[in-house]
């Protein structure tokens, strides 16, 4: 039986978690599951945001879903990624019909490289009054990455791989990353292949988002980004991700604890659902997850949402909805 470790986390994560867990539930699978604490919530109560325990259950499970943490995220999400290889994360992008959003037809996909970067969190002061964070980029990890999307392409019918980078000023770290993407980009002819300045790459995000199709980039550009790609087609409510390594995997919504709709139950649970979805299309329940996203956009499309998108659902309302509809066929 697969082990699946939930690890709701902090404010609107615990929310978001009893919603995906009603739709899976539903769905009467069979699988060993376990919750673990982590989180601004978990620190206050063991001394530590993430314990050993969480940390150890996760490694040893087939996959592990994620709400958010709150302030202790860095000590415990980006820890969590480092801990069980994930190094790549994978943010899909799409605009539903019947959410309000910028571009009704956005379709794209983020490959963040998850392991390195300016995330590696290798931060000092050297004297008082400098504080110095160091940027590691390795050819290693940035082929790994390249290689991840240019093959994640392939198998998903995608045409293009866009490289982001900024190897104008950063020459030796994004020149590095950009010249592993062109070196793995030779391989896969059939692929088309570009490249941009991230600050380009943002603009034209918001100007022409339809020129994008998969983007690879590194650790930080990735996560600024994304929440810009969230920005495109409704809001971070939507936005789901997996982080992906050789043996495990995490899945979880792109958005945070959200202190400011926290405990009100109003938190739109698609992003958390879709993430759910995505973790039993990689468990191999390709037909569960399709019929997942298959009921999420058709409660989209009749407008039964949260207050995010327009409606007066609640958290839990909407994942009623959502297993109403599985189950209406
Ligand atoms: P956030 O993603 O929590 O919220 C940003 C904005 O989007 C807020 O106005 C929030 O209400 C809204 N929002 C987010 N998810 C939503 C949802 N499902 N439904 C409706 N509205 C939603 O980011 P913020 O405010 O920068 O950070 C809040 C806390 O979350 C911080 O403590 C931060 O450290 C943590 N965080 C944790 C992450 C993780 O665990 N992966 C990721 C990002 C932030
Ligand atoms: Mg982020």
């Amino acid at each position: 039986m697969k082990k699946i470790a939930i690890i709701p986390g902090d404010g609107i994560g615990k929310e978001v978690m009893d919603a995906a867990l009603r739709v899976i539930d539903s769905l009467g699978m069979d699988f060993e599951m376990v919750t673990l604490d982590a989180g601004d919530d978990a620190l206050k109560e063991h001394g530590t945001a993430l314990p050993e325990e969480t940390l150890d259950k996760a490694k040893k499970s087939d996959a592990v879903l994620f709400g958010a943490a709150g302030e202790t995220a860095a000590g415990v999400i980006i820890k969590l990624r480092q801990a069980l290889k994930t190094y790549v994360n994978l943010r899909p992008a799409k605009s539903y019909p019947g959410v309000k959003c910028l571009y009704p037809d956005v379709d794209l996909v983020i490959v963040r490289e998850n392991s390195e970067c300016m995330y590696k969190g290798i931060e000092f002061e050297p004297e008082a009054g400098m504080s110095v964070a160091m940027r590691v980029i390795t050819e290693k990890a940035s082929k790994r990455i390249a290689e991840f999307a240019f093959k994640y392409a392939r198998d998903n019918g995608r045409r293009k791989v866009s490289c982001i980078h900024k190897a104008n000023v950063m020459k030796k770290t994004c020149g590095l990353f950009r010249d592993s993407c062109r070196e793995v980009a030779k391989k896969y002819q059939d692929i088309e292949y570009d490249e941009y300045y991230v600050d380009a790459a943002a603009m034209f995000l918001v100007l022409d988002p339809k020129r994008f199709d998969v983007i690879v980039t590194t650790n930080l550009f990735g996560d600024i980004l994304s929440d810009e790609a969230a920005g495109l087609v409704g809001g971070l409510g939507l936005l789901p991700s997996a982080n992906i390594g050789d043996e495990n995997a995490i899945f979880e919504p792109v958005h945070g604890s959200a202190p400011d709709i926290a405990g009100k139950g109003i938190a739109n649970p698609s992003a958390m659902i879709l993430s759910a979805a995505m973790m039993l299309e990689y468990l191999g329940y390709r037909d569960e997850a399709g019929q997942i996203e298959k009921a999420l956009e058709h409660v989209l499309l009749e407008g039964k949402v949260t207050p995010d998108l327009g409606g007066n659902l609640s958290t839990m309302g909407m994942a009623e909805e959502i297993v109403r509809e599985l189950h209406s066929t």
